[in-house]
């Protein structure tokens, strides 16, 4: 264990007093182990980010407009994995939720428009660092409540001082109807108290399949605004303003 997480001698004499010396030290090292597998895991919600982030940049300076709206991570938090490993019968510790627990790194990357998602998810499936463990499209099968989503478990290395681990992420890409259509229904579904009627339900599967047409109709909008451009090669005037529009004025020389 490392050093540093072991408490000086007299925290340790406290602790000595109420437990035994050796279950301390096991729950010390059970933290240690939980906190170096969530700093993979945050390590992995980096690398992920990042390679958005650069798909982002690049297809920026190519077409001059940007694919991403945003990208939001979230580690899984604790009451939540252990939540899950006792609801799918596996035992508790670092090595089961490292086994079991696909969804402890989350990635959410919402899209300008429906075809980035698809362009974006195609993307980073060639990177030949990534491995798509499984892919669910609830964009093109949406789930009964009208939910759409595209999802991606994947697998990405990260580089550290001693060693290469491979970590699980999931990613959800979705356009911004689709997020802000799963961010309220999550609200009422978390204030429901299980007296959802049917109406309500069929309400909300309305909302849904009027933010497809939303989405559908944008991104007919987008074609005829961008047709032609992005077949184009980029000359080097345009690659000269999309770069100068990078630079931000400032007084600071
Ligand atoms: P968990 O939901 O994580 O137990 O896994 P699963 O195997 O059911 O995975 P799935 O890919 O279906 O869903 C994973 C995640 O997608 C969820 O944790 C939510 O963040 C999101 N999601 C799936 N279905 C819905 C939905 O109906 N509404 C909302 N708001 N989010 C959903
Ligand atoms: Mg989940």
């Amino acid at each position: 264990m490392a050093d540093l997480l072991i408490p000086d001698d007299s925290v340790m004499q406290k602790l000595g007093e109420v437990f035994n010396r050796d279950m301390v030290e096991f729950a010390l090292q059970k933290t240690y182990s939980f906190a170096k597998l969530m700093s993979y895991y945050r390590c992995a919600m980096m690398e992920i980010e990042t390679k958005f982030n650069v798909l982002n940049e690049e297809f920026s300076l190519m077409f001059d407009r940007q694919p991403i709206n945003s990208i939001k991570t979230r580690l899984k938090n604790p009451i939540s994995i252990r939540e899950k490993l006792i609801r799918r019968g596996y035992e508790m510790s670092v090595e089961s939720i490292e086994e079991h627990i696909n969804d402890v790194a989350g990635i959410r990357v919402i899209c300008s428009f429906l075809d980035d998602v698809y362009m974006l998810a195609e993307a980073l499936k060639k990177q030949d660092d990534i491995e798509v463990i499984t892919e669910k499209d609830y964009i093109k099968k949406p789930k009964a409540n009208g939910y759409r989503s595209l999802h991606l478990i994947v697998s990405v290395p990260i580089f550290l001082q001693q060693e290469k681990r491979v970590m699980k992420a999931e990613i959800q890409l979705r356009t911004i109807a689709m997020d802000s259509w799963a961010s309220l229904e999550h609200q009422l579904h978390y204030k429901k108290d299980n007296d959802f009627d049917t109406l309500m339900e069929a309400e909300l599967k309305y909302c849904a399949d009027l933010s497809a047409e939303l989405d559908a109709r944008m991104d007919l909008l987008r074609t005829e605004v961008y047709q032609g451009r992005q077949g184009e090669e980029t000359t080097g005037i345009d690659i000269l303003q999309a770069v100068a529009g990078k630079f931000t004025d400032s007084d600071i020389d």
